[in-house]
């Protein structure tokens, strides 16, 4: 038994502890918005948050995060106030990032964790943290894009969702 917090609701897991992360979330937990790409941690499709920062779940067995706070594209807007989470949603929305859509879910949480971690990032380092996550059908131009609006949109989008303000997050940081 692993007790873990998922989505931030603690639960056990009563699995092989070997079993990879990506496994136990789609076949036992049926949260099948984190996808299966490579298996090899080469794509970064199966990517979500262990304690805030991107990891790949297909390389990653349930015994090392035991006691440990999961997050999975199914609870990224749930987490009120967290920056960077609910706007690279709202910013994929606007900019209509998707195309086949298999890659997103990664991308979205790479993207959220590129922006817990640095809220005004350039594009160099845009890059530099996206570049293990594949998209066969190119949408990388668009996925900047939402980035770069998603870190610095400070308005209310028309559907409702407060963007947050990441310069003066930058600025509080600055001055901490
Ligand atoms: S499926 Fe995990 S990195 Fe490709
Ligand atoms: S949108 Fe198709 S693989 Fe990225």
């Amino acid at each position: 038994m692993i007790k873990i917090t998922l989505n931030n609701k603690p639960i056990t897991l009563d699995v092989d502890p070997q079993m990879p992360l990506l496994y136990a979330l789609r076949d036992e937990l049926q949260l099948t918005g984190t996808k299966f790409g490579c298996g090899a941690g080469q794509c970064g499709a199966c990517t979500v948050h262990l304690n805030g920062k991107a990891i790949r779940s297909c390389i990653t067995p349930v015994s090392a995060i035991a006691e440990q706070a999961i997050t999975t594209i199914e609870g990224l807007a749930d987490t009120n106030g967290t920056l960077g989470e609910s706007a690279v949603q709202v910013a994929w929305r606007e900019f209509k990032v998707p195309q086949c859509g298999y890659c997103q879910s990664g991308q979205m949480m790479s993207a959220a964790a590129l922006l817990k971690e640095i809220p005004l990032p350039t594009d160099e380092q845009i890059i530099e943290h996206m570049q293990g996550n594949i998209c066969r059908c190119g949408t990388y131009k668009r996925i900047k894009a939402a980035i770069k609006s998603a870190s610095t949109n400070a308005t209310v989008t028309k559907n409702g969702v407060e963007i947050f303000d990441a310069r003066q997050l930058a600025n509080e940081k600055q001055g901490a």
